[in-house]
């Protein structure tokens, strides 16, 4: 990346953002994404994260501040206007934290067929892009099926599909490994690496302390006034305990040992087994 400037894809400018006028989301957020990028969004619950997302694919405008995509602002009378939605819409896509949300078929194949037909291609290239998203993703049986009758893992994997169908170059992925089994988390890191190797740009909302180094290469944490509270390597991040413990990111965990002394030690945020120290 030296000496060659990296194209500024996304620039967020002191955004505000409220969903009902009084709670505040976002409060004076500012950050750039650049294309090629993997960037994480941490943060604890209702500090922001899907709601920078959701503004970021152009389905809510910000109040004070903007965002620019390509240096052109982001408005609500410019998705509006075809030419560029369109151009937007393909290059963008959310994988959204409820697949309820998102998912709106009768059968999974009309599910991961939409992006295809909207994008107008010809039916035997819609077919291959369905088909190649149903295996990638390994749920070629589940073809036929309703979305709304499938387990939240399912449901989540027929969200990625229908947006690996459109194949955007910029991913916007809402805590995505969120109720997967091991083997598809697994599966997902590898997909996301692998789309990034391809030039894709990956933003990916996450709690999950223990895939940032496999799925970013920078991060931002937000905090609970819904303001960005660092930004950094994944190294910088992970290495600042007193960070993450402000951010609820990692937290204090009483440990009696053997010998009868008393230790508190902060504990990455992962789930109530595994104990990893960052002492
Ligand atoms: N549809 C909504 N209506 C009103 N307030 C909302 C709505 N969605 C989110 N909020 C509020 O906006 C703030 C930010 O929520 P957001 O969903 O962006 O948080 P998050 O960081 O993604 O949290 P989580 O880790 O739980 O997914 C929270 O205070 C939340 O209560
Ligand atoms: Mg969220």
């Amino acid at each position: 990346m030296t000496g060659m400037q990296r194209e500024t894809l996304f620039e967020i400018e002191q955004v505000v953002f409220s969903y009902d006028q009084k709670n505040l989301a976002l409060n004076g957020v500012s950050l750039e994404i650049f294309a090629g990028e993997r960037l994480a969004i941490l943060g604890s619950n209702g500090s922001g994260k899907s709601t920078l997302l959701k503004l970021m694919d152009g389905l809510y405008f910000a109040q004070q501040g903007e965002i620019r995509y390509r240096g052109t602002r982001l408005t609500s009378e410019l998705l509006n206007q075809e030419n560029f939605a369109f151009g937007f819409r393909r290059a963008v896509s959310l994988v959204f934290q409820d697949s309820d949300v998102q998912l709106f078929s009768p059968s999974v194949w009309d599910e991961v067929a939409f992006a295809p037909l909207q994008l107008d291609l010809a039916p035997a290239e819609v077919e291959a892009r369905v088909a190649e998203a149903l295996g990638g993703l390994n749920i070629t049986t589940l073809r036929d099926r309703a979305p709304h009758r499938l387990s939240g893992g399912e449901k989540k994997k027929v969200a990625i599909a229908s947006v690996l169908s459109l194949r955007p170059e910029i991913w916007l992925l809402d805590e995505p490994t969120a109720g997967l089994d091991p083997r598809s988390q697994s599966w997902l890191i590898d997909f996301i690496q692998e789309r990034w190797r391809q030039g894709n740009t990956i933003v990916t909302a996450t709690h999950d302390l223990d895939v940032l180094d496999d799925i970013a290469d920078r991060v931002i944490v937000f905090n609970e006034m819904h303001r960005v509270e660092a930004m950094g390597t994944v190294a910088e991040i992970l290495s600042d305990e007193e960070l993450l413990v402000r951010c609820n990111l990692a937290h204090r965990h009483r440990h009696y040992h053997f010998d009868d002394v008393v230790h508190e030690h902060h504990h990455l945020h992962q789930g109530e087994h595994q104990h990893t120290h960052l002492e």
